[in-house]
């Protein structure tokens, strides 16, 4: 008995499948059939074919965060430039106002999402929410791990290996006339300035600076490591502090951004000290305040964090998303590589 209502109830579930086939709004409606030589209308909502000027939402954790002012003008420049309708929305540091925010995009029907999480543990979150609402996303600058994101073919992330940066702050310093080591004493002698330690470019960009200098078999020696949220009046202060503290002892200052090594310098200077002759300095991004003060050898160096080619890159696997592409685990990130910048080489990234 059971068995037959099973089955009676699949033949109807068939019927309400081909039924809901029958209503498609591609269907032509039998009295506008269209004469058999004229050219068949395209189809419209194709996976192939996305609609020029379909609606983009853009969410950016923070609009004050320098970096991401160049990325986020460069991707509306993109989008626009290319038809789509656009709007960018600031998360203002608060991932519940982010998440409303994503809920607002979704429930005005956006084509796809593009999105910079405020933290990367709400990864988990973000990415359901999309899934459940059929939505495309690219994710950009906060890379979750690659289980995360396994759980949504049609999700991609864009952005660099953090870790990479972090090797190149520290060849940098490994360049220097002595490696890093000004007073001779044998050892470097650094502070470190971290972003968001929440971040995943914090967390490897701390790391791997130093781990390129240990590995070329110069010893190390952290004076101090205090999280300055990527943002140049906390780089400012924490570095006056540290120099007050710690004086002359101070080799090298790594800021794991530039904003926060341009605070940095500010307080160098006021403590009277000269970069590349008592004391190295080094960033990541090649922000343009900071390409000027490598140029004018007030900075060591820094390391271009690609805002453009990541920008123009998320946009690509937004239109390949919208085009029908899902992505298989494992091969849901999609790397901008860094680029070491130091005053030989400084001049090719100035404006
Ligand atoms: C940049 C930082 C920025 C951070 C925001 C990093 O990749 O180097 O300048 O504050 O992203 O998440």
């Amino acid at each position: 008995m059971k068995k037959i209502f099973a089955l009676a109830l699949c033949a109807v579930m068939m019927l309400s499948v081909l039924a809901g086939c029958g209503g498609n709004k591609n269907d032509a409606p039998a009295d506008n059939t269209p004469a058999q030589n004229e050219p068949a209308a395209p189809a419209e909502n194709t996976p192939d074919a996305p609609e020029a000027g379909g609606t983009i939402g853009v969410c950016i954790y923070q609009f004050t965060d320098a970096f991401m002012t160049t990325y986020r003008n460069a991707l509306q420049e993109i989008l626009e430039g290319k038809g789509y309708q656009v709007t960018v929305v600031d998360g203002a540091n608060d991932q519940a106002k982010q998440n409303e925010q994503i809920n607002t995009f979704i429930t005005q029907g956006v084509d796809a999402l593009i999105i910079n999480p405020v933290m990367t543990s709400a990864a988990d979150q973000i990415i359901s929410t999309v899934k459940n609402a059929g939505i495309p996303t690219v994710l950009i600058n906060r890379e979750p791990t690659a289980e995360q994101m396994a759980v949504y073919d049609k999700l991609v992330y864009v952005g660099c290996d953090a870790a990479q940066s972090g090797t190149f702050q520290g060849e940098l310093i490994l360049d220097t006339a002595n490696k890093g080591d000004i007073n001779g004493d044998g050892k470097v002698s650094y502070i470190m300035v971290q972003g968001d330690p929440e971040n995943i470019d914090a967390q490897l960009r701390t790391e791997y600076s130093v781990k390129a200098l240990k590995d070329a078999g110069v010893e190390v020696e952290e004076l101090n490591l205090t999280r300055g949220d990527w943002m140049r009046e906390r780089g400012q202060e924490i570095v006056a502090n540290d120099l007050a503290q710690f004086g002359a002892q101070v080799e090298v200052v790594f800021c794991n951004n530039d904003d926060m090594a341009i605070g940095a310098l500010q307080s160098i200077q006021a403590a009277g000290r000269k970069v590349n002759e008592d004391i190295y300095l080094v960033g990541v991004d090649a922000l343009d305040a900071a390409l000027n003060e490598v140029s004018n050898g007030n900075m060591t160096g820094t390391v271009l964090n690609d805002a453009v080619g990541q920008a123009t890159a998320a946009v690509e696997q937004m239109e390949l998303l919208l085009g029908g592409k899902t992505y298989a685990s494992g091969e849901q990130s999609v790397y901008v590589d860094y680029v070491k910048v130091t005053p030989d080489n400084v001049k090719d990234f100035m404006g």
